[in-house]
């Protein structure tokens, strides 16, 4: 099994077909969540662990349950208060906890590229829960998967990805994911907060929210990620508002059947109006997190056999 397929470390270089397997093993994981039944026998006498040097409410609990619905054996590193504090390196906790006969390890860093250098050490399949500026790949493929129960496919949908591009993992694993799968991607932001080079991509840059949403089918909002931020790069949070936060004036450019969407956390009155993020008729923010432990099952499922199929 080459190293690729073995670890999940980025939706770049991910082919449409790799894609729509992990989408449709989902599927199956969301019918088996809501039956409340589990398939505890189909990871039996493995052992996952989570290993988070970043907060995390999403990501790392429905890791956990993902994990325990399949039967692993699951544990939670507390990295805050583990020998990271006295010195230890990430590569020496990796290769404790590989010595421990580890099988998954879920890994969550604020340097880019840190699962990736880990994969190279370990024996264990590494999934990247996020990394620096970098990539969240199960964040992508659980929007994904969002968009695809909703609107029956991904090819041809307008997606207008808003806000703070610049530092957001899951801005750049969606823009792989989305452009790969065929969807018409616009990013949205004030010009400090958009990469330069994000135009190469495949995508079209607004700087303007109703330019930038007119027609769309999907409109995603991204948190300012002020922890990234090195330099004042916005204006006060409620000029921000004015301009990017999405209310229902803004949201009125979209196409009246467009979705709501948020990774989480939010930051209410910042990024998004809470009227709008509670609007079941136009928010799925809720079922994304739903959506997130069916596909951390499927991506556990798939790299435990051994590797993606395709
Ligand atoms: N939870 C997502 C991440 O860790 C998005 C965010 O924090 O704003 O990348
Ligand atoms: N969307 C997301 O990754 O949320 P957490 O940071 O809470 O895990």
């Amino acid at each position: 099994m080459d190293h690729q397929r073995r670890h999940l470390l980025g939706v770049e270089g991910l082919a449409p077909p790799a894609i729509s397997g992990f989408l449709d093993l989902a599927e199956s994981y969301v019918l088996l969540n809501r039956s409340g039944q589990t398939q505890r026998d189909l990871l039996r006498g493995h052992t996952l662990i989570n290993l988070f040097f970043e907060d995390s409410t999403r990501t790392r609990t429905s890791f956990e349950l993902a994990g325990k619905r399949l039967g692993a054996d699951v544990l939670n590193m507390s990295v805050a208060t583990s020998s990271v504090n006295k010195g230890e390196t990430l590569l020496d906790t990796a290769a404790t906890l590989n010595a421990m006969q580890c099988d998954l390890l879920v890994v969550r860093h604020d340097q880019s590229g840190a699962p990736s250098l880990l994969a190279q050490k370990v024996d264990a399949a590494v999934i990247n829960a996020g990394d620096g500026t970098h990539e969240h790949p199960t964040q992508a493929l659980l929007d994904a998967l969002t968009i695809r129960r909703r609107k029956g496919r991904l090819e041809g949908l307008t997606v207008a990805i808003c806000g703070d591009i610049l530092h957001s993992r899951v801005a750049r694993s969606n823009l792989h994911l989305l452009t790969t799968m065929g969807s018409r991607v616009r990013v949205v932001g004030p010009p400090t907060l958009i990469p330069a080079e994000v135009a190469r991509l495949g995508v079209t840059v607004f700087h303007d929210m109703a330019a930038g949403l007119a027609g769309a089918d999907i409109v995603m909002m991204l948190r300012l990620q002020r922890e990234r931020m090195t330099a004042g790069l916005v204006p006060s949070a409620r000029e921000y508002f004015r301009f990017f936060g999405l209310d229902a004036a803004k949201l009125a450019h979209a196409r009246p059947d467009a979705l709501v969407m948020h990774p989480g956390p939010m930051n209410r009155g910042v990024e998004i109006d809470s009227a709008i993020a509670d609007d079941p008729a136009r928010s799925v923010i809720r079922e994304q997190v739903e959506m997130g432990v069916a596909v951390r099952m499927a991506v556990l499922d798939t790299l435990a056999r051994g590797g993606r199929n395709r």
